[in-house]
């Protein structure tokens, strides 16, 4: 199964008791095998004959009890041999053909003695002895006989063994590498003593202490003076105790890290060529001076509550220094806390308590091109002065929370090579914030975020065309307009994370920037509704410039704009169901579709059927009239208004002057003008009068009106049961067109109108 071209197998973790050359197919390529904890107990002669070609070979936690005598001979390219935890008593295995081999690792065994086998002193290349988490409490000068002989450049790791005695001149003249004796004594007397023993050797890097803190190097004095005979260039000291004479032991060090220690001050060490001083997490105060140290390149003093800063001036290398996470106050900062060191580079100074600028804090650190300060809040009065004038170089300035309010426009005026201003967590007076990058034209990285900025103005960043990241998480913004400004061009990163946003409009989206590839909008109250369709379907069919898809959430309907939901049931913006608008984007237009044509079908049937509907409401409008009447007229007189003659000289004349005259009610003269004229005709004309005189004619049967008012005045008295309507006939109209009119209720009229008087003009 495995491809004969394998380079690399990592075989870890499986069951291989035996090792055998069957075990493997022909592995010529094959550089690097990882047969972690296999369970192999037993390694064939011929277990590596099919990958000859193995530089990298690790065994680590087999419980091997044999190895065939030439197992690992055939591998003549081995750079590396690992046989970590694997029960080894001592290094009775022959390996001889090995002359390739640069690092051995026998870690954790329960080997007794460092003695090499004779055959190694042919391994030119041998630079990594790994013998840590042995059993080797004696070291005798026969023991490094075989080191000894090997032309240096060696790495020997001897941390977590038992040491109690080292033969004195066993490292006589010796030169490593690295020595790592990191815990490797039994005692602490064994410790100065070994140390002492170690007299003569020269090595470039040693690194000493305990892995834990040990209650005795706290308190113990003098345990490490046996440094003072030997050479080193670097010490790296963990968890040990350092008493002013001790730190002389280190004067010639060029690279000094003491972690975790004991110092009590440093002040006047006489360090001759030390370039790199690390005070890391020292256990009491330490107070330090520091000055003069031509050499110095770089201090670090951190991580120690309390320290004391007696001085640090007059020296002409020192490049960066790093005095944070000391939870200190920092007054009278800068120019005279570092005073005469024009090299300085960068100046850490972040996560202490409080830091007070001078009057001109930094007019003499001309080449500073890192500055920060963040979690060290800014205090006194230099809150209100322009910070960062002077400071032509720098390139880097974090002052993320420093609680600082910036009201000055010109807080940034001179850091025209800024490139990363980092600055969350601080506030903005006025429209400060439009104003404030007006001048930082090299600017590719801006943190703005945690100050609650609600809105930013479109010319904000109009001056910063080589933008290319922007971050403003955890603010109050809802729109993101100022993203489009055409100046904003190289923007790559714009994270606006924890906000308001509820929707982008299209316009906006289709003007970011063209560079834009990561765009992180989650956690803001997304508005998942089908007025947003295209919004929702940007960000679905965008998916690869969100870092955070699944946190673009949907505003929870109960919760409103809050962002967390007991239950978690928020939705994903990326899941909403696009087709859902759509459905019902369609059964909208569907039912308007079906409205429009129900209306228009009613208002035809209404048109078409006016009539009946007028008719309807009138007789619906009768019943419901109280029978209480009061006439106004004696009559009302239906006709045709082309009859109008007739009725005017003859009926009118007549009737309502004679002996008594008898009122007479008619549309053309009577009527109430702005009143429908159907409400006309039944409170006027039919309801107002005693009695109704119809005046038949030729017109009159040609006409709608008329006849409709003869068909209201007929139903309103059949329903009041009052009878009492007098038909003229003017003139002879044909029998088909009066029973027409007439004939519509002829078996009504037959039945209820026995008492309709005909009477004939004539
Ligand atoms: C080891 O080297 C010797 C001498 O070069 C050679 O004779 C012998 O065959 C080698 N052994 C193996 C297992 O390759
Ligand atoms: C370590 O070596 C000592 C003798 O030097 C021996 O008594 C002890 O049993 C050894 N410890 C282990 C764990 O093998
Ligand atoms: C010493 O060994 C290291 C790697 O282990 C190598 O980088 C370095 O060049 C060597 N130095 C000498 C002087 O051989
Ligand atoms: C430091 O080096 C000087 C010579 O350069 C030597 O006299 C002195 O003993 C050395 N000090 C230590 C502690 O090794
Ligand atoms: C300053 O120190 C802090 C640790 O306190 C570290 O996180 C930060 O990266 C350092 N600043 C620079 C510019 O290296
Ligand atoms: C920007 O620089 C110009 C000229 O260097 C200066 O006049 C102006 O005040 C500066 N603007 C800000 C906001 O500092
Ligand atoms: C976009 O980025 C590429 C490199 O990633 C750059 O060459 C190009 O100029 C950028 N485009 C704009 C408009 O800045």
């Amino acid at each position: 199964i495995l491809p004969s071209s394998l380079k690399i197998l990592d075989f870890s973790f499986n069951f291989l008791p035996t090792l055998k050359r069957s075990v493997f197919p022909q592995l010529y390529d094959l550089q690097h095998l990882d047969l972690t904890r296999c369970h192999i107990h037993h390694i064939a002669d011929d277990a590596f004959l099919n990958m000859k070609n193995l530089t990298t070979l690790i065994l680590t936690g087999n419980p091997v009890s044999y190895f065939g005598p030439d197992s690992l001979n055939v591998l003549h390219k081995l750079h590396r041999l690992v046989l970590m935890d694997s029960g080894l008593y001592s290094l009775n295995i022959r390996f001889n053909n090995l002359t390739k081999l640069q690092e051995l690792n026998i870690g954790t065994n329960n080997i007794q003695s460092m003695a090499l086998p004779p055959f190694m002193i042919h391994f030119e290349d041998f630079n990594l002895l790994d013998l840590h988490a042995n059993n080797i409490s004696i070291l005798k000068v026969n023991d490094t006989n075989i080191l000894q002989q090997m032309k240096g450049n060696l790495t020997l790791i001897l941390s977590r063994n038992p040491i109690l005695h080292i033969e004195p001149g066993a490292f006589q003249n010796m030169y490593l590498r690295e020595l790592n004796i990191r815990n490797a004594f039994a005692s602490l007397d064994a410790q100065r003593d070994g140390l002492k023993a170690l007299s003569g050797l020269n090595v470039g890097k040693l690194v000493i202490g305990n892995y834990r803190l040990d209650y005795r190097s706290k308190t113990s004095d003098g345990d490490l003076n046996g440094l003072c005979l030997i050479n080193f260039e670097e010490i790296d000291s963990l968890c040990a105790g350092w008493s002013a004479s001790e730190l002389q032991c280190i004067v010639n060090a060029t690279k000094i890290s003491i972690e975790r220690g004991n110092v009590r001050a440093i002040k006047n060490v006489p360090f001759q060529r030390v370039k790199e001083l690390r005070i890391v997490a020292n256990y009491i105060p330490v107070s330090m001076e520091l000055s003069h140290l031509e050499t110095l390149e770089t201090l670090v003093a951190i991580q120690t509550p309390n320290i004391l800063i007696v001085r640090i001036s007059d020296m002409p290398r020192l490049q960066h220094i790093d005095l944070s996470q000391n939870g200190v106050d920092i007054r009278n900062c800068c120019e005279n806390y570092f005073k005469r060191m024009p090299n300085i580079r960068s100046l850490n100074l972040s996560n202490n308590r409080n830091m007070y600028l001078s009057k001109n804090p930094f007019s003499g650190l001309s080449s500073l091109e890192v500055l920060d300060f963040h979690q060290t809040t800014l205090g006194g009065l230099a809150a209100n002065f322009k910070l960062y004038k002077k400071l032509w170089n720098v390139r880097y300035l974090d002052i993320s929370y420093i609680g600082f309010m910036f009201r000055s426009t010109m807080s940034f005026g001179s850091l025209s090579r800024l490139k990363v201003l980092k600055m969350a967590g601080n506030h903005f007076q006025g429209d400060a914030l439009s104003y404030l990058f007006e001048n930082l034209t090299s600017v590719e990285y801006i943190d703005i975020s945690n100050c609650e900025i609600d809105s930013i103005a479109w010319r904000t960043f109009k001056d910063l065309p080589r933008l290319q990241q922007l971050l403003l998480n955890q603010n109050r913004l809802m729109v993101l307009d100022f993203v489009t400004h055409p100046n904003l061009k190289d923007l790559r990163l714009l994270e606006v994370h924890t906000n308001i946003i509820a929707s982008i409009p299209l316009n906006i989206l289709q003007n970011l920037p063209k560079n834009l590839t990561v765009l992180d909008l989650s956690f803001n109250p997304i508005d998942c509704s089908c007025s947003q369709i295209n919004f929702i379907l940007w960000i679905t069919s965008h998916q690869q410039i969100f870092p955070q898809k699944n946190n673009i959430l949907c505003k929870s309907q109960s919760l409103g704009s809050s962002y967390i939901n007991a239950l978690g049931s928020r939705h994903k913006t990326i899941d909403f169901d696009v087709e859902s608008c759509e459905r019902i984007r369609r059964f909208t237009i569907v039912t308007s579709i079906c409205a429009v044509v129900l209306l228009v079908l009613a208002s035809f049937l209404a048109y078409r059927f006016q009539f009946y509907l007028r008719y309807g409401y009138i007789l619906l409008k009768g019943y419901r009239t109280s029978r209480q009447q009061e006439w106004s007229y004696d009559a009302f007189v239906i006709y045709s208004s082309k009859d109008e003659c007739w009725v005017m000289d003859e009926l009118v004349e007549n009737l309502e002057n004679g002996i008594p005259p008898i009122h007479l009610c008619l549309h053309v003269r009577d009527f109430e003008a702005g009143k429908a004229i159907t409400s006309n005709i039944i409170d006027e004309g039919i309801m107002g009068s005693r009695k109704i005189i119809v005046v038949v004619s030729k017109h009159f049967t040609d006409s709608s009106w008329c006849r409709f008012e003869f068909e209201v005045a007929q139903s309103w008295l059949v329903t009041q049961g009052n009878p009492n309507i007098i038909i003229i006939i003017l003139e002879d109209v044909e029998e088909e067109k009066t029973k027409k009119v007439f004939g519509l209720h002829k078996t009504p009229e037959k039945e209820h109108l026995p008492e309709v008087e005909l009477k004939s003009h004539k």
